[in-house]
């Protein structure tokens, strides 16, 4: 058994402090229920000015977030990220507005972060998501829905690798974590 994996058996919160120092892969494992996640402000977002309304519903959620960033994306990283997508028509389109404007990537981090972030964002097309997700409240179209969440633990792990290096992720602990989680 790995240290990693000895590192799960135990309860989350010794495991933050242990694998800081321990666990080499901490920056980018998922934890048990801690999970963390690739969320993205597309260009579309970021032209809109709704940077800061999108990481204030993950703030206020409770979520930490561990790392951001503005870049703007290149069409390498862009390719692997939409690999799955290569052979759909929407995809040149998908790359040319991906690649229009400034993205601002985060990670954050949380307890079922993965898929309560899903749930926040919203339908992939706009027109179909509920109004208090993202996606609901913010856009009309598919090929326009501002934001980007990982839709697994496996998926963030490889696009947080992708879009994140390791010492761009912060680990530190939040002063109200007790009123967040059971201790
Ligand atoms: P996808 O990974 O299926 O959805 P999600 O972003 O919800 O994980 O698709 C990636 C992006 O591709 C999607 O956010 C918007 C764009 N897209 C289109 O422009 N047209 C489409 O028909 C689909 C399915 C996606």
């Amino acid at each position: 058994m790995s240290f990693l994996q000895r590192c799960l058996l135990r309860s989350w919160i010794p495991v933050t402090t242990i694998a800081r120092t321990r666990c080499p892969s901490y920056s980018t494992a998922v934890h048990g229920s801690l999970e963390r996640t690739l969320v993205a402000v597309k260009p579309d977002g970021v032209q809109r000015r709704l940077i800061g309304d999108i990481i204030k519903r993950f703030e206020q959620r409770g979520f930490k977030l561990v790392g951001m960033k503005l870049l703007q994306a290149s069409e390498g990283v862009l390719s692997e990220h939409y690999h799955d997508l290569r052979r759909k028509p929407f995809y040149p389109a998908l790359i040319r507005y991906m690649v229009s404007g400034p993205v601002v990537a985060m990670v954050w981090e949380g307890h079922n972060v993965v898929r309560s972030s899903r749930l926040m964002v919203g339908e992939t097309d706009s027109a179909q998501a509920k109004p208090g997700t993202i996606r609901g409240d913010f856009s009309v179209h598919i090929s326009r829905n501002v934001v980007h969440a990982s839709d697994s633990a496996e998926v963030a792990e490889r696009e947080i690798s992708l879009w994140f290096h390791s010492a761009e992720l912060i680990s530190w602990e939040t002063s109200d974590h007790r009123d967040l989680y059971q201790m």
